[in-house]
């Protein structure tokens, strides 16, 4: 059987987790979920980071000691992850004797080998972030990364022969495309950190005792990154006395993390493994950040949300599924309450729910809630098939790509095709004359199978629902909701037997529901804003993670025509990866709709929709002007759209 490893980070235990944390998870568990589905052993692993100084602060402060400290706050991040639904197959604690036993050898191993060697550590730590800056590194004085107060610190460390695999992880990322994803992060790593030299890293610390201790050294503590990641090994049963796991399924296939902790990943990391003689993980994916009012969300900034909330007041298929489908996968997405019930009304509600009970309840009522065997095709069946067929391998290859945003967008867009399929043949018409009794049978059993196929490919991604529209379908066979089985629109449904359904989603009163929210804000929510630590501002000037909000992506435009009335504009159906974006632009003077059809061009896809002349547009696209000439941007070569630019 074909083997998937996939990791998130571990989990820091300094606090409650909000759900931006909730969001590497949520993507990891239906990625695992997706390969069981397609017939992979998944092994899925998730854990905590429990050591630390700032763990050790923050029990002394609580008049604990570290371990019931952590044990409380790991207690509440399982509940989470239960109440999330993760499937995980491993929860890693780095409390745990075996990690730790674990840890202890790889630094004895990579001591006797000479990659770790004692010295005197002198420079700025940043206790948050668990970091040590060099003087040249610090903005104003302070952490470059969080905006805080640096300490000085010198104490007797052993460091990490960092320095001696450089030039071997530079070549090993130029060669495979693969292993730093998204490519931008690629060049982000070799440009900014690896290629102006790596420094050698201070891995062990006496001034705090809260850590692995070094069996050689008593006084020493394990620091952060060498206890932190080998995670991912020692999980496995690395240099244990069974190993079988590692055997398995090291080395992972991906692993996810925050983009904040990428360099550790894409850089210590792998040097790590190099010093120990391990093959790389195939690929490390950066993902970006949930924000709120565009500031990562975070409980220094202040502006957490509590998942626990939300999923009792929403349910856990309505987080998830803002989670997977609103946050671009790869940049940062915006989280507010009105977003997450907008579209869990539009999508879920209004979509999906409807269509479930409209199709049960018209099967109940024209067929006593038996899907029917025979019938005569309607002229709109043949594209409900099609389509429906196709969604096995488009949904197979975004999956693999990690493209999980596409991969809901295409199973809604079908979705979108079903509830058209119901205007087009009007059931409730066809049922008026006996003699139509047969074409109406096909709509019955197209929508019937439609919705079979939906639900298969939901399981990942929202597995409750999944499993709800099959229990109204009537669907008991395990053969009809296995993967394979929908790779062919079949006749699978015939004969089932529907029932009767409360709405999946209750439609929300959304201005109701924002009032109510306001009202019962309290410290977790986003009332009570904190001020941010600011770094100095340049006029003018933005950095790179401002300018990754801007999510360019190649489109083609498949239908266009003028806007009458007006002499400028023009409206088009742009494909930009599985999805089609109506935009409206003002290129007329220079380019003509016909002329349009076909052009790829650049489009800003994550501009918020607006209305031209009483048209709606819902993103832009990209045209340089001079001297009265405006010309489109275009891509050199072919390209398939929906690709990233930047
Ligand atoms: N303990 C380290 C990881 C060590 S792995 C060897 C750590 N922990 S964390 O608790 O701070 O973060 C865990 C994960 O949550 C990271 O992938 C991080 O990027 C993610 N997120 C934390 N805040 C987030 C958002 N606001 N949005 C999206 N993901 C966020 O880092």
């Amino acid at each position: 059987m074909k083997t998937y490893y996939i990791t998130t980070p571990i989990y820091y235990t300094s606090g409650k987790l909000h759900i931006g944390h909730s969001y590497t998870t949520v993507a990891a568990d239906a990625l695992a979920r997706f390969k069981r589905l397609t017939g992979y052993d998944v092994m899925f692993l998730t854990g905590t980071d429990e050591h630390g100084q700032k763990i050790e602060r923050a029990a002394n402060e609580a008049g604990k000691k570290p371990i019931e400290y952590v044990d409380g706050i790991v207690a509440s991040i399982k509940e989470l992850w239960e109440l999330l639904k993760i499937s995980n197959d491993d929860f890693l604690r780095t409390t745990e004797p075996r990690h730790i036993e674990a840890v202890q050898k790889i630094f004895k191993k990579l001591y006797d080998q000479g990659d770790i060697y004692k010295s005197k550590y002198e420079g700025w730590y940043c206790t948050p972030c668990e970091s040590f800056w060099l003087e040249r590194q610090l903005e104003d004085g302070n952490c470059p990364d969080c905006g805080r107060e640096v300490e000085m610190t010198t104490e007797e460390s052993y460091f990490f022969r960092a320095s001696k695999y450089a030039d071997k992880l530079i070549d090993y990322i130029k060669e495979n495309d693969d292993f730093v994803q998204p490519s931008s992060r690629r060049n982000e790593m070799l440009n900014n950190f690896l290629l102006p030299g790596l420094e050698d890293l201070c891995v062990s610390r006496t001034s705090f005792s809260w850590g692995v201790p070094v069996t050689f050294d008593e006084g020493h503590v394990v620091y952060v990154w060498i206890d932190a990641l080998s995670n991912y090994i020692t999980a496995l049963g690395y240099l244990s006395e069974d190993d079988e796991k590692l055997k398995k399924y090291w080395p992972a296939d991906v692993q996810l993390v925050g983009k904040e902790i990428m360099r550790f990943h894409t850089i210590t990391w792998p040097i790590l493994l190099m010093a120990l003689g391990l093959p790389l993980p195939k690929q490390v994916f950066g993902h970006g950040w949930l924000t709120t009012e565009g500031k990562k969300m975070s409980k220094s900034v202040g502006n957490v949300i509590d998942p626990v909330k939300l999923i009792g007041r929403y349910g856990v298929d309505a987080i998830r599924y803002f989670l997977l489908r609103e946050v671009p996968f790869g940049s940062d997405g915006q989280y507010s309450s009105e977003s997450l019930l907008l579209r869990t009304n539009a999508d879920l509600a209004n979509d999906l729910g409807n269509l479930v009970s409209r199709t049960a309840a018209m099967t109940l009522k024209y067929f006593d809630g038996v899907t029917p065997g025979e019938w005569e095709a309607t002229e709109h069946d043949a594209l409900i098939e099609q389509q429906g067929e196709k969604l096995h391998a488009i949904v197979s290859e975004h999956m693999d790509a990690l493209r999980l945003p596409e991969a809901l967008a295409d199973i809604w867009s079908y979705i979108g095709s079903l509830n058209k399929y119901i205007d087009l043949t009007m059931p409730w018409v066809l049922a008026k004359d006996e003699a139509n009794k047969k074409t109406l049978a096909s709509v019955m059993y197209h929508l019937t199978e439609g919705l079979r196929i939906v639900s298969v490919l939901l399981v990942p991604f929202i597995e409750d629902t999944a499993k709800k529209i099959q229990d109204v379908l009537g669907i008991e066979d395990e053969t009809l909701v296995d993967w394979d089985s929908i790779a062919k629109f079949g006749k699978n449904v015939c004969g089932l037997t529907v029932k009767k359904t409360a709405p999946l989603f209750p439609r929300i009163d959304v201005k109701k529901e924002l009032s109510e929210l306001e009202k019962i804000a309290d410290d977790s929510d986003l009332s009570k804003k904190k001020s941010t630590p600011k770094k100095q501002e340049v006029a003018g000037v933005i950095t790179y993670d401002e300018f990754m909000k801007v999510e360019l992506r190649l489109g083609q435009v498949k239908e266009a025509e003028a806007i009458d009335g007006s002499d400028k504009l023009i409206k088009m159906q742009v494909d930009v990866g599985g999805e089609t974006k109506q935009i409206v632009s003002g290129i007329r003077e220079w380019y003509s709709a016909n002329e349009m059809v076909g052009k790829t061009i650049v489009v800003v896809a994550n501009l918020k929709p607006t209305k031209l002349f009483g048209t709606m547009s819902e993103g832009m696209l990209l045209a340089a002007q001079a001297d009265g000439v405006l010309k489109l941007v275009t891509i050199d070569g072919d390209m398939k759209s929906g690709a990233r630019v930047s």
